[in-house]
């Protein structure tokens, strides 16, 4: 049976893993700077996530949420402390699109409205009501288009201010340093009228963080770059180092009931594991500083570069664009140099996600292969 034939694929077969590093049928060693989009935050084959891995599949590895599953209270509080984002409440589930769809219902459930505000070049999920949010409009489906989304660019004061107060919106769903998008960041003024108008129109605000949480940005989540309050925060990728796991923060405002948000797989133990596992590394290894200290190398040296036109986003979550289209360097950089990078729904930013635990002598490793590549 052939495979539903949706994605380009580059001609490598990874076989094995182990730190910022995949092993290929092919014999050869590939540098990762990539993570698999963003999700492996502490290393492949960390050791600490194979034990807890390892030891939680040989009691139980699953049940189903109608019963106590401790390691949830654990992860919250271990979130909680890590965050700082106290006295917020946490549901799982086990995807990124699935966290925003939560997070968007759970706003229209909360304010009883129905309209979202997203912004230009944002990427949230491919299920409904994150599709929706999703400024990509060829993978709007007719049945997804049904949603009332309004998009504004980064810094539409005004249009915020005109949407929000006809006073029917329910949510606005922002990443603090957008992703698929291509690493643009909304400035500290803009994001701050965003909180404020949401609280003055009864709108809950989303933070987006699945690609950018987790201390990708060098912050446990990148909106604490601008001192703001979200009403909802969503979170994956680097949750789980390559676990698929997924969740929302609400904030204490937001009362549940019983049925109203609801899983089979979210929460499962294994998940529960492979995220405490992260957040142990992250703290012992400090790999939230590791992230600032080597962004800041890394924007510095990529300036420097003859050819980069800018330099865009903050700690390990990087971008750099060219006047030209990146497709061609990414080959390059994979089947001459074995580094493997990330594209943008800008064609001309080449992205850089490595895991967390990078070296600077693999960006070193980097810069040589793209300085020999421009
Ligand atoms: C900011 C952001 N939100 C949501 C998603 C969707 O996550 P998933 O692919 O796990 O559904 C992505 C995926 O790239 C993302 O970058």
């Amino acid at each position: 049976m052939p495979l539903f034939d949706v994605y380009p694929l580059y001609e490598v077969t990874p076989v094995k893993a182990k730190g910022v590093y995949v092993y290929g049928a092919d014999k050869k060693k590939y540098l990762d700077l990539y993570g698999g989009h963003a999700v492996i935050s502490i290393g492949h084959q960390n050791p600490v996530y194979n034990r807890k891995l390892k030891r939680q599949i040989s009691r139980i590895g699953f049940y189903s949420n109608a019963i106590q599953n401790p390691l949830q209270t654990q992860l919250a509080d271990e979130i909680e402390a890590q965050s700082g984002c106290n006295g917020y409440q946490m549901f799982m589930c086990s995807s990124g699109a699935e966290a925003n769809e939560n997070a968007l219902k759970l706003a229209s459930f909360h304010t009883g409205k129905t309209k979202i505000v997203a912004f230009k070049n944002a990427f949230h999920g491919r299920t409904s009501a994150a599709v929706a949010a999703t400024d990509t409009p060829k993978i709007i489906a007719p049945l997804n288009a049904q949603q009332e989304v309004i998009f504004l660019d980064f810094g539409d004061e005004k249009g915020l201010t005109e949407t929000l107060s006809k006073g029917d919106v329910c949510a606005v769903i922002i990443e603090a340093i957008q992703g698929v998008g291509g690493l643009d960041m909304p400035t500290e003024k803009f994001m701050k009228q965003v909180e404020n108008s949401c609280r003055e129109n009864d709108t809950c605000l989303i933070a987006d963080e699945v690609q950018s949480g987790f201390g990708r940005s060098g912050k446990f989540f990148a909106f604490q770059h601008y001192g703001i309050t979200p009403d909802i925060i969503s979170m994956a990728k680097g949750m789980g180092n390559g676990f698929p796991v997924g969740g929302i923060l609400a904030h204490p405002n937001i009362k549940p009931w019983y049925g109203m948000l609801g899983t089979t797989f979210g929460g499962n133990h294994l998940a529960c594991q492979a995220s405490l596992a992260v957040l142990e590394v992250l703290k012992k290894k400090k790999l939230m500083d590791h992230a600032t200290a080597l962004g800041e190398a890394f924007i510095k040296r990529a300036e420097s570069i003859p050819g980069v036109k800018k330099v865009k986003g903050r700690g390990l979550m990087l971008g750099l664009e060219f006047d030209f289209e990146v497709g061609e360097l990414r080959k390059k950089l994979i089947y001459e140099h074995q580094i493997f990078t990330g594209g943008s729904s800008n064609k001309k930013l080449l992205r850089i996600l490595p895991p967390l635990t990078v070296q600077q002598k693999h960006l070193d490793q980097f810069f040589t292969a793209l300085e020999k590549s421009l």
